[in-house]
């Protein structure tokens, strides 16, 4: 007899339209669909065609028409500043509608671009929500990237406008925002006409006269604005990812479909009913403070909490427990490398028996492989099940997940469970065969993807059908390897691309050795993931320097940490390069990045019998051994 979860995902599978239009119906739909999903130009389906739909509605006044107006919508919880903030339903709604108002009074109406660069603020989630309420396209920018990386998405997404704050606050270091966003500006080819700031009092920042408004002022004058239905289908942010080159991907978010498989995910993948409180300890930069932070609990009609803190160090490793305890949470999301920095600190979990933790029921970890004696940790300590979950930028939601609110599956760490309803997931071989149980293959999701999934890439059809879809005709490839065993459940090993997952953050190694290649002294580069204990891997650089070039590693490499800090950001955590003689290499040129990474990571390896000259290997074993990598036995 098959269990819940089984039924449910078999019923996904046989009949979808029906199954997503049943789904549907529990939000609030100002125009009703004509077509569950419109299958007329394959490959770029599109859920709830013919639907006009407003996300901000559905995630607040919905809630406050039918009772829940003084229902604790947001929490922000802020460490670093010592704060604690709550919004009502009726007050986010209203603070919503005023910056909508502001919105729109500075001209931005539907399907114009605002660029979001703001710490971890309320007026952060507030901006996003004020852009859904009147149709404007949001694209949050993490605050860890520097003004290079700010301007790359400022071009391609062509914002009217700009919402900012003075300041981030990582933990007791105050990092002005604005300077960052006004070099960003001034690299940029695209000029946005206004930017909007809040004023932090933890470094106020300078104002450029006839573009940018204090948000206070802005707001002050504004009258609320009135929610805007738009087509379902109609693109509610644009979120940049890391690809396979520097050139970040602009994922788009539809609203309907969104709003549908987030609202299902959060009742059957997360287990959460409205009025509970459910905790996404991630950045609204992510996709996982898009989803979790903001849009899913607010949907669900749930407390969300904004914290602006770490896991550790604001001020200890019972920061997370503190938070929970403090405002009742019942499910927390985040990523394993929190948890590892928590044990690193408090491997007795000493900090965690100071609170009480009766309320919380469910961890979810994503964003990385979740290491087995991470979840076994976390799960012993808590004393509650401790659920890995797989999914990426461009799905928004769980691809496989143990559903809890299906009835949970036994858990086995080191995988993330089972392929979640709606997502049809296949490993395939080189030759697109598909791979038996147990063997590694390419990891891809057979089409048409479920409601919430990427329909393309901003204002690039072609980009999406050539970086996702022309691998496997029919096929999404989510560009990660692994295997399923005999019960359904899947393993994700790893990518076969050059991302990198770096404390649960994405980042090209493309992206980097782009920057290494630019030092005038850099002949050729290589950067390469390898494993870390807390970040689960960190980059390392390897460069061969110019002919008759002097100086040496202690010289370049300071310039090539720096070079990349400026370009990418602090985010990338590049802070350990090599200067090498050669790269080892194929004899058709292919630097063979896999074999120095399993030499990193103290793994056994043999020399591709393709390589150029086994003796190059010998060369990264000693400068790995300099780096304090030490030599595989
Ligand atoms: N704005 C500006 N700078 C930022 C930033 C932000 N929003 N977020 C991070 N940075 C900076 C950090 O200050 C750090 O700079 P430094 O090199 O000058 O010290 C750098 O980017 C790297 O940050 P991070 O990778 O976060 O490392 P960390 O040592 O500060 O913290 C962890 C490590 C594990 C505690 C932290 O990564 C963490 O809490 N991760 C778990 C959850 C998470 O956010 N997951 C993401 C997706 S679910
Ligand atoms: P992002 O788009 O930043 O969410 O990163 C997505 C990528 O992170 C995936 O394609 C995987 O490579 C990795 N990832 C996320 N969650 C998991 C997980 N639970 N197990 C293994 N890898 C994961």
């Amino acid at each position: 007899m098959p269990n819940v979860y089984e039924q449910t995902y078999r019923r996904a599978q046989d009949d979808p339209e029906a199954f997503w239009a049943a789904a549907a119906e529990s939000l609030y739909w100002h125009r009703r669909w004509e077509t569950v999903r419109d299958d007329a130009r394959p490959p770029f389906h599109r859920w709830f065609a013919g639907a006009q739909f407003n996300t901000c509605y559905n995630c607040l006044d919905r809630h406050i028409e039918r009772g829940r107006g003084k229902q604790l919508a947001l929490v922000y919880d802020s460490p670093v500043t010592d704060t604690v903030r709550r919004f009502t339903y009726s007050e986010l709604r209203d603070a919503v509608a005023r910056v909508a108002g502001a919105l729109a009074a500075q001209g931005v109406s539907a399907g114009d671009r605002v660029i979001i660069y703001m710490p971890m603020v309320p007026e952060a989630v507030i901006g996003m929500l004020a852009c859904a309420r009147i149709g404007a396209v949001h694209s949050v920018v993490f605050g860890g990237f520097a003004p290079k990386e700010l301007a790359a998405r400022i071009d391609d997404a062509r914002p009217k406008l700009v919402l900012s704050a003075s300041c981030g606050i990582e933990g007791n270091r105050v990092l002005p925002y604005k300077p960052l966003l006004d070099e960003a500006i001034a690299l940029a080819t695209h000029k946005p006409e206004r930017v909007i700031v809040v004023q932090r009092p933890q470094a106020e920042a300078s104002l450029v006269a006839g573009r940018d408004l204090d948000w206070r002022d802005a707001c002050d004058s504004a009258a609320p604005a009135d929610c805007v239905p738009v087509a379902a289908t109609d693109p509610l942010y644009i979120l940049y990812t890391s690809g396979t080159t520097g050139v970040p991907k602009g994922v788009v978010r539809d609203n309907g479909g969104h709003a549908v498989a987030l609202n299902w995910s959060m009742e059957h993948v997360y287990g959460v009913g409205a009025g509970e409180v459910y905790w996404a300890a991630s950045d609204i930069g992510w996709v996982v403070g898009h989803s979790y932070i903001v849009y899913g609990p607010l949907l669900r009609g749930a407390t969300t909490i904004l914290y602006e803190g770490k896991p550790v160090g604001t001020p200890d490793p019972g920061a997370f427990w503190r938070v929970i305890a403090e405002h009742g949470v019942s499910v927390l999301f985040t990523a394993p490398t929190a948890f590892r920095a928590i044990k690193k600190e408090d491997p007795e979990g000493r900090f965690m028996q100071q609170h009480d933790l009766s309320r919380f029921r469910t961890l979810f970890l994503a964003g990385e492989r979740c290491d087995p004696d991470t979840l076994i940790w976390a799960r012993e300590q808590l004393g509650v099940p401790v659920i890995d979950h797989w999914w990426q930028t461009e799905t928004g939601w769980a691809i496989a997940a143990n559903c809890v609110g299906l009835g949970m599956l036994p858990v086995k760490p080191g995988s993330p469970t089972r392929a979640v309803p709606g997502f049809d997931v296949r490993i395939l071989g080189e030759d697109g065969a598909q791979m038996p149980d147990g063997e590694i293959g390419a990891i891809v999701l057979k089409l048409p993807l479920p409601p919430g999934c990427l329909p393309t890439l901003w204002n690039n059809d072609a980009g999406y059908e050539a970086s996702y879809l022309s691998r496997y005709p029919g096929h999404y490839l989510t560009g990660d390897a692994g295997f399923r065993d005999d019960d359904g459940y899947l393993y994700i090993m790893s990518r076969v691309d050059d991302i990198i997952n770096v404390a649960g953050h994405r980042l090209s190694t493309g992206g980097m050795e782009e920057v290494l290649a630019f030092h005038p002294d850099v002949a050729e580069c290589a950067v390469v993931g390898v494993a870390d204990a807390i970040k689960g891997e960190i980059p390392i650089g390897f460069v061969v320097t110019k002919a008759g070039v002097t100086r040496g590693e202690a010289e370049i490499v300071p310039e090539l940490v720096e070079r990349v800090r400026e370009s990418i950001g602090p985010v990338a955590a590049f802070k350990i390069a090599a200067v090498v003689p050669r790269l080892p290499k194929t004899r058709s040129g292919k630097i063979l990045r896999g074999t120095v990474k399993k030499i990193a990571d103290g793994q056994p390896y043999t020399a591709p019998a393709t390589i150029d000259d086994p003796a190059i290997l010998d060369e990264i074993t000693d400068a790995l051994a300099r780096l304090g990598y030490p030599k595989p036995a």
